[in-house]
């Protein structure tokens, strides 16, 4: 590592996209670029019990904190190091009681700002880009995202005056801009939610719907390893959406969050959007309202991609009510087009294989099972690296259901 900096990488203007980041040298599929520590980050409600506050560690038999009891912790290390940022809301919780319930992007800001005021150094998460110069967008805000600004605002004095030193309003909805079009949300190798966090060199990076990179989690930190081989001298793209939809909806959503249209060879060519797209008998369309998901099969293709997302969610449902046969019926229908509309190395067709073959164990098809995980496996080696806890437990279970 330079002094300033990352080897092998650097900050320059991208023409049309502001700033980005790109490379020096060569880089192959799997290879790590970087680690940036989070800035701050925050833990899902839902994850309490199962995850460490402080270190993101998943495991049984975490401790409790004894004053609010819904804070979990490996141990007296990890509560330390969170005390700065766990006070902010463990008296808070007692006395707001069942009423409690600021927005996971109100709890990182409050984060955010707390670690500002005691870092006046730059911090191992700003070599190439400084927290308080994270794209705010500021100008282009409708009135509909400023009331949300100030709708967070609000939220944040409501259930953090105790604590929190306030900065000016004006600071505060810059901070909650640079939040909205920065944060990232931290996910397990399932893709199920676990947190929130601010990662500003991560953040350096521009979005493309045919990513040269991809960031994964260890823990609290963000990780980025390319999934494409990369020459020197080019831009690093990572994928700020789900690329499943077709190019109206991502340019929809790009817009919608991040201000910007995407001028990607795929939003341009649109190669994968008749796939996405097809149905068989298109004047059936209007009946759609009424049908059940069987009528609905029979006018659009498995690959349509409104078809794959109400699966998708079908197969949660079936998981929810642990009817595991059902769940893996919409998995096994869903992973073939994944494979083809998702690119090759995909967290999303990574994940669908570890659900399924999962599910495969737990129906004692373990042929089936195996044959899923280590499809999971091949993809989850690349994109999260071989020494990655999700990897080597991965591994573990293969192993054992071998035995
Ligand atoms: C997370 S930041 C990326 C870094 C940013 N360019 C900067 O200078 O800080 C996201 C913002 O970058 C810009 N951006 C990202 N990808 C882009 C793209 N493909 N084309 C144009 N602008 C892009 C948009 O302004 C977006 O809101
Ligand atoms: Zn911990
Ligand atoms: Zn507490
Ligand atoms: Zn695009």
């Amino acid at each position: 590592m330079t002094a300033d900096g990352i080897d092998g990488l650097e900050r320059f203007d991208s023409p049309g996209k502001g700033r980005g980041l790109r490379v020096n040298r060569a880089y192959r599929v799997g290879e790590l670029l970087f680690v940036c520590p989070a800035y701050s980050h925050v833990l899902s409600v839902s994850e309490r019990g199962y995850t460490c506050e402080h270190c993101f560690a998943r495991k049984e038999g975490l401790s409790k904190c004894g004053k609010c009891k819904k804070a979990f912790y490996c141990n007296v290390e990890c509560q330390r190091g969170d005390w700065a940022m766990h006070k902010l809301e463990c008296s808070a919780m007692c006395s707001f009681g069942e009423s409690w319930c600021p927005s996971e992007t109100v709890r990182l800001a409050a984060r955010v700002i707390t670690r500002m005021k005691v870092q006046k150094e730059k911090s191992a998460s700003e070599k190439l880009l400084l927290l308080n110069d994270l794209e705010a967008n500021l100008d282009k805000l409708d009135n509909e995202k400023r009331e949300m600004n100030e709708a967070d605002i609000a939220e944040l004095h409501h259930f953090y005056s105790k604590h929190l030193d306030f900065p000016d309003h004006q600071a505060l909805l810059t901070l909650f801009a640079q939040v909205h079009c920065n944060g990232f949300t931290v996910e397990d190798e399932e893709l199920s939610h676990i947190g929130s966090a601010v990662f500003p060199d991560v953040a350096l990076m521009n979005h493309s719907c045919c990513p040269n990179v991809i960031v994964t989690y260890r823990g609290t930190s963000a990780e980025v390893r390319a999934v494409k081989d990369i020459s020197p001298g080019d831009e690093i793209y990572t994928s700020y959406i789900d690329l499943l939809y077709p190019t109206e909806d991502r340019m929809e959503r790009l817009r919608d969050s991040y201000y910007f249209t995407c001028d990607c060879k795929e939003c341009k060519t649109k190669s994968k959007d008749k796939v996405k797209l097809k149905l068989r008998k298109v004047n059936e369309l209007l009946e759609l309202c009424e049908l059940s998901m069987e009528k609905m099969g029979s006018i659009f293709e498995d690959s349509n991609v409104y078809m794959l997302h109400m699966m998708y969610q079908a197969m949660g449902v079936c998981m929810y009510m642990e009817d595991y046969d059902g769940a893996v019926s919409y998995g096994e229908k869903v992973i073939k087009p994944f494979r083809q509309l998702y690119p090759a190395y995909s967290l999303n067709v990574a994940s669908m294989y570890l659900k399924l073959g999962r599910l495969y164990m737990a129906l004692d098809r373990s042929a089936a099972g195996s044959t899923a995980l280590k499809k999971a496996l091949a993809i989850m080696e690349v994109v999260h690296g071989k020494d990655h806890v999700y990897v080597k437990e991965l591994q573990k279970e293969i192993s054992t259901h071998q035995k």
